[in-house]
């Protein structure tokens, strides 16, 4: 027998699962991507290894942030970040301003402040490395908010949110 407790709480606990539901398939709807069917995929291409090199990155900002500064761990993820940040680059060609890209047209029309903006983050990373390698806590610190104040300001112009 259903008492009318536990169907108010059935029907409360339905209607909170149907929200869910609701929600995801909105997100999905959202994130539902027009297909990169160009010969080499170069925007999926370029948007996967930004992924990967987030992969690594956010996992240090959280090791950061919840003080759980791990020496090895945090030495192995950033070498994970070195050998994904020369990823992307080569996939910006010319003619490869389309959807589903979410780079804005300044990275073809202002080439030259983008590629100031990459060798910023190259050079942030190459600091973030020595700092890794020093193993002192708090210049990682110093050194990761650089990379990520990287990440942010070449988005800020050249991608979009
Ligand atoms: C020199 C410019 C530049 C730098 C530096 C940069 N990005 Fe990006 N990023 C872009 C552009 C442009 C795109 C959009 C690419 C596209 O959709 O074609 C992008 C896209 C992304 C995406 C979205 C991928 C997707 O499809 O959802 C992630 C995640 C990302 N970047 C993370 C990072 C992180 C983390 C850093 C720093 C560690 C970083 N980026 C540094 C320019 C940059």
């Amino acid at each position: 027998m259903i008492t009318i407790p536990s169907f108010r709480r059935f029907s409360r606990l339905t209607a909170a699962r149907l929200l869910v539901i609701a929600t995801t398939a909105l997100l999905a709807a959202c994130s539902a991507q027009v297909e990169d069917t160009r010969p080499g995929q170069p925007v999926k291409t370029r948007q996967q290894a930004f992924k990967e090199m987030l992969r690594s990155f956010a996992p240090m900002g959280v090791m950061l942030r919840e003080n759980r500064y791990d020496a090895d761990k945090f030495a192995a993820m950033a070498a994970t970040l070195m050998s994904k940040r020369d990823a992307p680059w080569a996939h910006f060609g010319p003619d490869t301003n389309y959807p589903p890209t979410k780079a804005t047209p300044k990275v073809w029309s202002d080439a030259e402040h983008f590629e100031k903006e990459r060798l910023a983050f190259i050079a942030a990373t190459d600091k973030f490395k020595a700092a890794v390698d020093s193993r002192d806590k708090a210049s990682i610190e110093v050194a990761y908010k650089a990379v990520y104040d990287s990440c942010q300001s070449c988005h800020k112009p050249f991608k979009e949110r």
